[in-house]
C-alpha cells in the first residue's frame, strides 16, 4: 500500500489529481490523436515513433500474427463451454513451448521478439478462443487490415461471406485498447514482474498476468459491470442495488466503481463517458437502457454520502462493457479484451525490468501472526 514495489519509466499516475499518462504523454492526447500500435510502440521503446518507424513496426508485428499451427490443436483440448480467460491462460502459458529460446531472458534480442510476438499474437489467440466456443471455424489473420480491424475481423468474419468491421467499431474498440494498455504496478502487472523476476520465461509470466487480471476486483469488472447494469435495468429498482452496495453485511459491490488509486476521478472513465455518448449516437441508437441505467446509477452514487465519504467515482470499466456490447462482443470476452490490451503493459514492465542490472528475485515480507513454537504431539494424544 505504501512502499514502491519497483522503479519505473513507463507510466506517472497521480490519483488525486487524476492524471494518467504513458512515457509523460497524457492519456487525454493519445486517445485523441494516437493509435493503439502506437501507444504499443512507445510504452515499448519510450518514445513516439517516426512514420518510418511506424511503419516498420507495424509490418514486424504483421510478421508475426499467425499461431504455430499445433496450437490450433490446443484449443480442442478444453471443454465447449470453457470460459476464454480460462482458454487465455492455458494457450499463452503454452507459447513457452513453441519459443523456448525465450528462456534466455537477458539477451536483449530475445526480450524484442517476445514483446513482438506477444502483441502480434494476442488478438489472433482471443479471437480463436470466441470462435471455439462458437463452434464456428478460426478466421486466419490478414496482413491489410490495421490492428485492431484484423482483431474484429478474425472474431466476426466467418469463410462464407466477404465482410470488413464497421469503422465506427474499428475506432471505438481501439480507443478501448489504448486506455487499458498500461495502468503501473495494478495487481496484474504486479504478477508479470514477480513471476518474471525468477526469471521465467516472458509466456509464463504474461500468462500469470492473465490470471490475475481474471477477478472481478480487476479486470473481470466489465464483465461484472454488464451483468449488473442489466440486473438493474430489468428489476427497475436502483436504489435496492445502490442499498445493498452500501450494506455492510453484504458482499455485494457497485461494479466498476472504485479504485485503489483514484480518488477523485478515473481519467480513463471521462474519455470512454464520452466516447459511449458519441457511439450510440453515431450508430443511431434510439434506446439505450443500459447506457441510461449507468448515467443514472452514477448520478445517485456521487451525491451520496457514502460514495462521497469513501471517494467512489466510476472507473474504466463502468463505461467500456457497454461500448464492447454494442460492438456484439460477448460478455465473457470482456476481459479476454482488456488482457489483450494490456499485454503491451505488461511486457514492457517486464522487458524493463529485465533490462535493470540491479533487478533481484521479488520476495515480499510478511507479518508472522501464527503460533509461537509448540512441540509435537502424538497422534493417540491429540
Ligand atoms: N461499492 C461499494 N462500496 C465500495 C466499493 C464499491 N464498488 N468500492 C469500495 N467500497 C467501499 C469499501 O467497502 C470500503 O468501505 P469501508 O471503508 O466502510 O470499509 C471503502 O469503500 C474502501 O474500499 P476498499 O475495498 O478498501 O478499496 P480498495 O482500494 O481495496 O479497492 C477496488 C478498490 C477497485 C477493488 C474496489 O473499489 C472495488 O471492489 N470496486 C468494484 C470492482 C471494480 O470496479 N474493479 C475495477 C477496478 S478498475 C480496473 C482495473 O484496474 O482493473
Amino acid at each position: 500500500m505504501s512502499t514502491a514495489s519497483c522503479d519505473s519509466a513507463i507510466t506517472y499516475i497521480d490519483g488525486d489529481k487524476g492524471i494518467l499518462r504513458y512515457r509523460g504523454y497524457p492519456i487525454e492526447q493519445l486517445a485523441d490523436h494516437s493509435t493503439y500500435l502506437e501507444t504499443c510502440y512507445l510504452l515499448l521503446n519510450g518514445e513516439l515513433p517516426n512514420r518510418a518507424e511506424l511503419t516498420e513496426f507495424r509490418g514486424i508485428i504483421q510478421e508475426h500474427t499467425m499461431l504455430h499451427e499445433a496450437l490450433r490443436g490446443f484449443y480442442k483440448g478444453f471443454r465447449h463451454d470453457a470460459h476464454p480467460m480460462a482458454i487465455m491462460v492455458g494457450v499463452v502459458g503454452a507459447l513457452s513451448a513453441f519459443y523456448p529460446d525465450a528462456s534466455d531472458v537477458h539477451n536483449p534480442r530475445v526480450q524484442e521478439i517476445a514483446a513482438h510476438r506477444l502483441i502480434a499474437k494476442m488478438p489472433t489467440i482471443a479471437a480463436w478462443s470466441y470462435k471455439y466456443a462458437n463452434g464456428q471455424p478460426f478466421i486466419y489473420p490478414r496482413n491489410d487490415l490495421s490492428y485492431t480491424e484484423n482483431f474484429l475481423h478474425m472474431m466476426f468474419a466467418v469463410p462464407t461471406k466477404d465482410s470488413r468491421p464497421d469503422p465506427l467499431h474499428v475506432k471505438a474498440l481501439d480507443l478501448i485498447l489504448i486506455l487499458h494498455a498500461d495502468h503501473e504496478q495494478n495487481a496484474s502487472t504486479s504478477t508479470v514482474r514477480l513471476t518474471g523476476s525468477s526469471e521465467a520465461n516472458p509466456f509464463a509470466a504474461t500468462s500469470a498476468g492473465i490470471a490475475s487480471l481474471w477477478g472481478p476486483a480487476h479486470g473481470g469488472a466489465n464483465e461484472a459491470v454488464i451483468r449488473m447494469l442489466e440486473e438493474i435495468t430489468e428489476s427497475g429498482n436502483l436504489k435496492k442495488y445502490v442499498d445493498k452496495a452500501k450494506d455492510k453485511n453484504d458482499r455485494f459491490r457497485l461494479m466498476g466503481f472504485g479504485h485503489r488509486i483514484y480518488k477523485n476521478f478515473d481519467p480513463r472513465a471521462k474519455i470512454i463517458r464520452k466516447m459511449c455518448h458519441d457511439l450510440l449516437q453515431s450508430l443511431g441508437d434510439e434506446s439505450t437502457p443500459l447506457f441510461d441505467t449507468a448515467l443514472e446509477l452514477e448520478k445517485i452514487a456521487l451525491e451520496d454520502e457514502y460514495f462521497v465519504e469513501r471517494k467512489l467515482y466510476p472507473n474504466v470499466d463502468y463505461y467500456s462493457g457497454i461500448i464492447l456490447r454494442r460492438l456484439g462482443i460477448p460478455l465473457d470476452m470482456f476481459t479476454v479484451i482488456f488482457a489483450l490490451a494490456r499485454t503491451v503493459g505488461w511486457i514492457s514492465h517486464w522487458k524493463e525490468m529485465m533490462s535493470d542490472p540491479t533487478a533481484r528475485i521479488g520476495r515480499p515480507r510478511q507479518l508472522y501472526t501464527g503460533s509461537k513454537e509448540r512441540d509435537y504431539i502424538p497422534i493417540e494424544k491429540r
